[in-house]
């Protein structure tokens, strides 16, 4: 064998390590190149299917499940382990240890349990005195249960010998993750490469709390004070944006809204400030779960190919609720949180006049005992018409989806909402306001879109469609097409998954 010269060996160069490997080596062994994997951890208060209050749990089970499909991602998810968490997945976690986590003058136990899910480890950390309660938020400590959660996710890197390339944080109660990577750990060598991502899902909720806890309690020096500080408390939310390399939020129409007064509750100074560094990627939804063409939970299954059998959804719905078993009469649904953003006060404002229309409307969810009254009240003078249920059941939400027609949600602001996208996946049409995810993932039907739309918040021009909608209904020939059309949008998490894993790269550059 010929002996390599020093050119040889520099075409071939890679890295050093490489060089010297190919010299001593055989010359049969093949050069290969190892990319090791982008470790991407996300923060999170909640996460399916282990435990949800709202549309973040669903982001964080589905995306992140999305995200490990990628074989060049290790994708990995931390959680609080609440005493909410059913047996059946606690009964199969792992306990890997236990560390103590400093809080200021406090030392706290972490215990540290993982459970592997579809390529996904999620961990969960426990600690009763914080996390032993009924549901996950609402108490008068949040500030100082979410502190803990957040500085233990850097406490426990070293515990596991896993130091992420991209510290993905959602929402205010994992603020605090990027914001002591920035002021405390980023000056310890194993930290010092870790980006931070922060996600803003609903910028309405800030995490906002009284300066003098700053140091006693969430253990930041009174010199970063200038990080947290706004408006005269400290903001974590703000924090977070001002402490990361990048922020982002759930639709790329929201990330422009959230730069107006109108939709940012305050915060909006800061965003602009910080605008360099915002992108909006659109949410998806886990198409394998709302599928009508598996899913159990429903009266019968259908294609979006062959969509008929959706009728007898309708008709078992009907029966059901008590409703005349009507097939001429649509069917509206509002499945919500009743409060204002959704956009109550519209329907509230017109539903008498909708209600003058040969429809039926049924409404299911929970939320402020304004709304929760007036629907309830209002049901009782209109039995045979509207129906309204007080309460947050997924089971039962399915099958209004597949049951109903059209689907309403008005809201006021909305970061991308993921109810009209799920309403799509079982062909019942959208009436929608052009706000935030709405506007991106809802195009009109006049424009051989998908749904039904209307621009300003106002209850009349709300009426408007919604009575075009109806019209639309009966329109034996259109109406069969448009809910097929409706079915075949789009909405599985590849596009957006993509998208952000060029932004993890983007910020490993
Ligand atoms: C929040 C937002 C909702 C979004 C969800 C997931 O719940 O209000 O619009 O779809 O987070 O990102």
């Amino acid at each position: 064998m010929p002996k390599k010269t020093t050119a040889d060996v520099k075409k071939t160069k890679k890295k050093d390590f490489e060089t010297v490997a190919e010299i001593s080596a055989p010359a049969t062994v093949p050069e290969i190149e190892v990319t090791p994997k982008k470790k991407i951890l996300f923060v999170a208060s909640e996460s399916t299917p282990f435990i949800a209050t709202g549309g973040l749990a669903e982001v964080i089970g589905s995306l992140s499940r999305a995200l490990a499909k990628n074989s060049d991602l290790d994708v990995r998810v931390v959680i609080p382990l609440y005493s909410d968490i059913a047996t059946e997945y606690r009964s199969k976690m792992k306990y890997l240890g236990n560390i103590f986590v400093p809080l200021a003058w406090r030392n706290q136990y972490c215990g540290i349990f993982s459970y592997e899910k579809e390529g996904v480890i999620f961990y969960f950390l426990d600690n009763e005195y914080y996390f032993k309660r009924p549901g996950c938020y609402g108490y008068y400590d949040d500030g100082e249960r979410f502190a803990f959660f957040s500085r233990s996710v850097l406490e426990i890197m070293p515990f596991l010998g896993f130091f992420p390339d991209v510290l993905h944080c959602h929402d205010w109660q994992a603020a605090l993750a990027a914001v002591y990577l920035k002021t405390i750990y980023c000056f310890r060598p194993e930290y010092q490469f870790i980006r931070s991502l922060f996600t803003i899902h609903n910028i309405e909720y800030q995490g906002k709390y009284s300066l003098d806890i700053l140091e006693d309690l969430f253990g930041i020096s009174n010199s970063w004070r200038y990080l947290l500080e706004y408006d005269k408390c400290i903001n974590l939310m703000k924090a977070a944006i001002e402490c990361s390399e990048k922020f982002s939020t759930v639709s790329p129409r929201y990330a422009e809204e959230i730069k107006d007064p109108f939709y940012a509750h305050g915060l909006d100074p800061i965003v602009r400030r910080n605008e360099f560094k915002l992108t909006g990627i659109l949410n998806g939804i886990d198409v394998d779960s709302y599928n009508s063409e598996t899913d159990p939970a429903i009266f019968c299954n259908y294609t979006k190919e062959d969509p008929e059998p959706k009728k007898r959804c309708k008709e078992e719905l009907q029966k059901m609720f008590n409703l005349p078993v009507k097939a001429e009469t649509p069917i509206v649904a509002v499945i919500s949180r009743l409060v204002s953003h959704k956009g109550l006060d519209l329907v509230k404002t017109v539903i008498e006049e909708i209600l003058r229309q040969d429809v039926q409307v049924i409404i299911l969810g929970k939320g402020d005992s304004m709304y929760e009254n007036f629907f309830t009240d209002l049901a009782k003078n209109y039995v045979g018409k509207l129906v309204t249920v007080i309460a947050f059941n997924p089971d039962l939400s399915r099958k209004i989806y597949a049951g109903a027609d059209l689907f309403l949600m008005p809201s006021k602001s909305e970061p991308c909402g993921l109810s009209q996208m799920i309403a799509c996946r079982y062909g019942t049409v959208p009436v929608v306001r052009e706000t935030g995810g709405l506007y991106d993932s809802i195009k009109p039907v006049s424009l051989g879109g998908n749904g039904f739309t209307f621009a300003n918040y106002n209850a009349y021009d709300m009426l408007y469609v919604i009575r075009e909608a109806i019209a639309c209904y009966q329109n034996k020939e259109f109406w069969p097409e448009l809910v097929k059309r409706v079915m075949n949008s789009d909405f599985s998490w590849q596009r957006s998954a993509g998208e952000y894993e060029k932004l993890y790269r983007s910020m490993l550059q």
